[in-house]
């Protein structure tokens, strides 16, 4: 039986994890976000009520479980404040149900401001981040000069960081960047410290706290927040976000030893988006595209801007179903694709003439790919809301079973609808 799973974007994010982690959670003891930052938009439907997530996780709504923020997940106060009095007003026992590691870095308005500098330097080469300040926090991560949470404990030392932080950045910001603005050290200091008096009692060793989860044969999910081909690494480099995505990041983000993960699940949309720039080989620009734009409601939940859309690409996705190692799929969003008569599923790709099966790592080389595709046929009956596997119509199944058969991974849950009790379970993960 599998007790700790991973749950995470195999494309460019937004495949439906916040759903899937919250119906899952209904058999989990806890619930860890390891990566990222609120760059995330993690969107639950319960009973037609809406519930978007950017840091806290996808299991909060449940009751007895554990939610937690790994180290690894770059945190704004301001943002998780705002996140957890939403829940609050909603009756949500936030306090009770959510704790953090102390050794997660800040994001500060000052990063916002970075941010929103360097996009704008960077002109029609932009990288379309979510301008929430997530790469320039994960910077400082790496720089070894980040405030952590467990800086808001000693007032003093928080203070000296603080102003070599702003000196830092006041400065780029004057004077590379031109930007007119200056960050007050008082002002954030001050912000700072009434923040302090909320998080620091919900700080905990979450890594202690896991493991000892684990121990007593708990259930635990990491969730993941973006997707695979946003990893830092393994991405479509420059065009991704600061974090890795990918499940290895479980054991780093979280303090949760590799050997002790029983699975991975890919969260797959049944056809393709991306949010901001870079290379997407099967993005589609004609009437098909603006249709599943429109019947899936492809608008950020973070910055509502629309995402680009277009077929699966079953090469990414065999990258994808490597690094992570996925167990298994959920295929998200089939019924999206209800009432098309021809469905393509790109296979390899063309790059100068060579057929290719793995995305490449240079951008250059991945702008210059041309999807091969496989045409299969689409249906007309409806799987919107559909529980059972044999009453989805034939067609349909053919997509699962090709998908399948082509990456040689099992498809344990199809995804038929935004309501938590829209899936056919193929085979239960817990
Ligand atoms: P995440 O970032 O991976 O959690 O995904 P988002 O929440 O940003 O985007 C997924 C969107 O699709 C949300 O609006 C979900 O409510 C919706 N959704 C999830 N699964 C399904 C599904 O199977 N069918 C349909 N039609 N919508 C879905
Ligand atoms: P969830 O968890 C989709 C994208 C941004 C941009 C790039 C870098 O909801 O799937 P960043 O602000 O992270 O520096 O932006 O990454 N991006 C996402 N796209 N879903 C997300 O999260 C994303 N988080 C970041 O659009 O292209
Ligand atoms: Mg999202």
């Amino acid at each position: 039986m599998n007790h700790n799973i991973v749950i995470l974007g195999s494309q460019w994010g937004d495949e439906g994890k916040g759903k899937v982690v919250d119906f899952l959670t209904d058999k989990a003891d806890a619930v860890v976000r390891f990566q990222g930052g609120h760059n995330a938009g993690h969107t639950l439907v319960i009973n037609g009520e809406v519930t978007k997530l950017r840091l806290i996780p996808s299991g909060i709504l449940h009751e007895g479980v554990k939610s937690f923020i790994g180290n690894g997940v770059v945190v704004s106060l301001e943002a998780l404040h705002a996140e957890m009095d939403e829940l609050l007003a909603r009756n949500v026992p936030v306090f009770e149900r959510l704790r953090i590691s102390e050794a997660c870095p800040l994001v500060l308005p000052v990063h916002v401001a970075l941010d929103e500098a360097r996009e704008a330097a960077l002109g029609e080469h932009k990288i379309g981040t979510t301008k929430r300040g997530i790469g320039p926090a994960y910077e400082d991560k790496i720089a070894r000069r980040a405030i952590r949470i467990g800086d808001l404990a000693h007032p003093e030392k928080l203070k000296a960081k603080l102003t070599n932080l702003l000196d830092l950045h006041n400065f780029t910001l004057q004077n590379y960047y031109k930007v007119d603005v200056h960050f007050d050290l008082e002002e954030t200091y001050a912000s700072l410290l009434h923040y302090a008096k909320t998080i620091l009692p919900m700080i905990t060793d979450v890594s202690a706290e896991l493991n000892a989860i684990r121990v007593n044969k708990g259930k635990i999910i990491f969730e993941g927040a973006q997707g695979t081909l946003l990893d830092i690494d393994h991405g479509t480099y420059p065009f991704v976000t600061s974090s890795n995505t990918i499940s290895g990041t479980v054991a780093s983000g979280a303090g949760f030893g590799p050997c002790y993960i029983d699975a991975v699940i890919g969260i797959t949309k049944a056809y393709s988006t991306r949010v901001g720039s870079g290379a997407y080989p099967t993005e589609l620009f004609d009437e098909i595209g603006e249709h599943l734009g429109v019947k899936g409601c492809e608008f950020g939940t973070v910055t509502g801007r629309k995402r680009r859309t277009g077929w699966l690409d079953l090469v990414a996705l065999r990258r994808a179903i490597e690094i992570n190692s996925i167990t298994s799929i959920c295929l998200t969003k089939l019924d999206v694709l209800d009432g098309l008569t021809e469905i393509k599923v790109c296979v390899a790709y063309e790059l100068d003439g060579k057929e290719v099966s793995y995305p490449p790592y240079d951008n250059a080389d991945y702008l210059r790919c041309k999807p091969i595709y496989k045409t299969l046929k689409g249906w007309s009956e409806e799987t919107f809301k559909q529980t059972d596997y044999n009453k989805l119509p034939q067609a349909a199944r053919d997509y699962v079973r090709f998908v399948e058969q082509t990456l040689n991974v099992p498809i344990d849950i199809i995804s038929t609808g935004p309501e938590r009790n829209q899936n056919v379970i193929v085979k239960n993960i817990f």
